[in-house]
C-alpha cells in the first residue's frame, strides 16, 4: 500500500464511521498565538474543545500537516538519530467533540489497525497512564484495551512525560494511551524494556488522546487544570511510522513518502 493509499484509507474509514472529513489547515497557525507552526491534528480544533467554538459536525477526521521544530513539541534534535523523526510530517487524527469517548476511540483504534490494516497483534504494545498527584491512573483505558482483545501484559503504565497531552503551556489537555509497533525481525527480542525505550526497536504509531481538562495560566505562574464542557477524543498517528510499518521499511526515509526527495537530492548532489 503507498502513503498515500494508507492515508485515504484512513480518511475513508472513519468518514464511514460518521466523521466528518476536514482538510489540513495551513501550517501557520491562524488565530492561535501561543504557536508558532502547527503541531498536531488538534490545533485547529482547539476552540471547540474549549466550548468556544461550535460546528456542525461532533466527529471529524483529518490528515494534518505538522512541524514539530521547537516549542513544546521538538523533534528537531532527534533528526539524523532515529529512523521516525523529521520535524515535517502528516498526522492522521480523528476527533470527538464532546460525542464517543475512551470506549469508541480504542474500539476504533484497535478495528483500523488489527481489521483494515491487518497489523500483526504479537507486534502491538500499548501504554495507558498511571496517574499523578493531580489525576488519576487510567485504569478503564487499560480494561478497553483488553476487552478488544489486548493481551494484559502487553499494556504498560507510564507517567505524565508519556502518557498526559497537551499541546502547549496552556490549552486542552488529557491522559493519552499510545499504540507501539515492535518493528524487530527476532520475536525473542519482542520485549516492554522497547517500549518508550532507546531506539526504533519498538515505536510509538498512534496517541490516543482523552481530552478532559483546560490547562491555564494563574497569575502567580502556577497553572490549573478545569474540566472541558464534555470529554472529548483527539487522537494523531504518524502517516510516515505507520507506512513504514506497512511497507516492511525500518525507517520512514524508506518509505514512498520521503525516499523519492531523499534520492532526487541525491541525484542532485
Ligand atoms: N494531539 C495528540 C498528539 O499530538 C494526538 O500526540
Amino acid at each position: 500500500m503507498t502513503g498515500s493509499e494508507i492515508r485515504q484509507k484512513f480518511l475513508d474509514y472513519f468518514e464511514k464511521n460518521g466523521h466528518k472529513v476536514v482538510h489540513s489547515s495551513p501550517l501557520l497557525p491562524a488565530n492561535d498565538p501561543t504557536l508558532l507552526f502547527i503541531n498536531a491534528g488538534m490545533n485547529q480544533f482547539k476552540d471547540v474543545f474549549l466550548g468556544n467554538e461550535k460546528r456542525d459536525y461532533a466527529r471529524a477526521v483529518s490528515s494534518q500537516k505538522c512541524i514539530r521544530a521547537g516549542g513544546k513539541h521538538n523533534d528537531l534534535d532527534e533528526v539524523g538519530k532515529t529512523a521516525r523523526h523529521h520535524t515535517f510530517f502528516e498526522m492522521l487524527g480523528n476527533f470527538s467533540f464532546g460525542d464517543y469517548f475512551k470506549k469508541e476511540a480504542i474500539a476504533y483504534a484497535w478495528d483500523f489497525l488489527v481489521n483494515e490494516l491487518g497489523l500483526d497483534t504479537e507486534r502491538l504494545w500499548f501504554t495507558v497512564f498511571e496517574g499523578d498527584d493531580v489525576v488519576g491512573p487510567d485504569d478503564e483505558a487499560r480494561e478497553l484495551w483488553i476487552e478488544v482483545g489486548a493481551k494484559p501484559e502487553r499494556i504498560l503504565g507510564f507517567g505524565k512525560k508519556d502518557n498526559f497531552w497537551q499541546m502547549g503551556d496552556t490549552g486542552p489537555c488529557g491522559p493519552c494511551s499510545e499504540i507501539h509497533y515492535y518493528m524487530g525481525d527476532d520475536p525473542a527480542n519482542n520485549l516492554a524494556k522497547w517500549v518508550n525505550g532507546e531506539g526504533d526497536t519498538t515505536v510509538e504509531i498512534w496517541n490516543l488522546v482523552f481530552m478532559q481538562y483546560n490547562r491555564t495560566q494563574n497569575d502567580d505562574g502556577t497553572f490549573t487544570l478545569t474540566p472541558l464542557p464534555a470529554p472529548s477524543v483527539d487522537t494523531g498517528m504518524g502517516l510516515e511510522r505507520i507506512t513504514a510499518v506497512m511497507q516492511g521499511v525500518k525507517s520512514n526515509y524508506n518509505t514512498d513518502l520521503i525516499k523519492p526527495l531523499v534520492d532526487f537530492a541525491a541525484k542532485l548532489a
